[in-house]
């Protein structure tokens, strides 16, 4: 589903100065997998070049099929309509629209009927606590409430690929959950595959498998093999060897 080889990443094409080194990564559809790493170590510039927002200097990257090295501007602004959903770690809302108008402006592009994308809308903004603030502008809602609009607007989607980019950054415990279990649900229902950078580990905790970044590589990755509440502990520990680079 997702295959890169040899990544490499500099901004402004300085070869000295490499942001990404050396990435290999291969991700099976129907993953749910979590990034983590300290704050600068590359996280959102990855997923942005695996959401087509991005390009690079060297290497190989494709999802589903699609290659991102070769694509040109036109094929990306599709690529990006049709493959993947993309949270974005500062939301991203549209300022002149209203929370309904931007959760579903990118879901009227693809062909998904419209009854069915009004029930799909008001089950996922209901589950996400924000149906109430549907007719509000971007600026009159909360940090937190902008990040759940963000992230009805590129689940109600139906994309293949989920890149979610510290998803759940602005929120509590109980609304993170909600949301880690939509994604779950999606994950399992749907096969959707789930790609989310973190800080947190109870929001590691719901992945099925780990990688690390450190300074633009990938140092080692965890699996989830049983509980999730023995997955955290693992992620709590591996953290803590990697020297509390958190
Ligand atoms: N447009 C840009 N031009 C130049 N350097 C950039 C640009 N965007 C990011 N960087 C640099 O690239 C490195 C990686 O940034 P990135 O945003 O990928 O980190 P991150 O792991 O997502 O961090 P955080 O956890 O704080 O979100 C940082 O050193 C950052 O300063
Ligand atoms: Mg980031």
């Amino acid at each position: 589903m997702i295959q890169v080889k040899k990544l490499e990443k500099s901004y402004n094409n300085v070869n000295h100065l490499h942001i990404l080194q050396n990435l290999n990564l291969t991700v099976e559809e129907g993953e749910f997998l979590g990034i983590m790493g300290a704050s600068g170590s590359g996280k959102s510039t990855f997923l942005r070049i695996l959401g087509g927002l991005e390009t690079f200097l060297d290497g190989e990257a494709a999802v589903c099929g699609e290659n991102l090295q070769t694509m040109k501007e036109p094929e990306k602004e599709v690529y990006r309509q049709k493959v993947v959903s993309y949270i974005f770690q500062d939301y991203n809302l549209l300022s002149g629209l209203t929370v309904k108008e931007n959760i579903i402006l990118p879901s009227t592009m693809g062909n998904v009927e419209e009854k069915k994308l009004e029930q799909d809308y008001a089950a996922i903004t209901q589950k996400l606590g924000i149906d109430a603030y549907e007719n509000r502008f971007p600026d009159e809602i909360s940090g937190g409430e902008q990040q759940r609009a963000a992230i009805a607007r590129a689940v109600l989607k139906h994309s293949r690929v989920l890149l979610a980019d510290e998803p759940t950054g602005s929120l509590d415990m109980h609304t993170a959950r909600n949301v880690l279990e939509l994604f779950e649900e999606i994950n399992r229902d749907y096969h959707v595959t789930v790609v989310m950078v973190t800080h947190d580990v109870f929001s590691a905790s719901f992945c099925n498998r780990i990688i690390f970044l450190k300074d633009g590589k990938f140092t080692n990755e965890i699996e989830k093999s049983g509980f999730q509440q023995d997955f955290y502990k693992i992620i709590q520990k591996e953290m803590r060897e990697m020297d509390g680079i958190f």
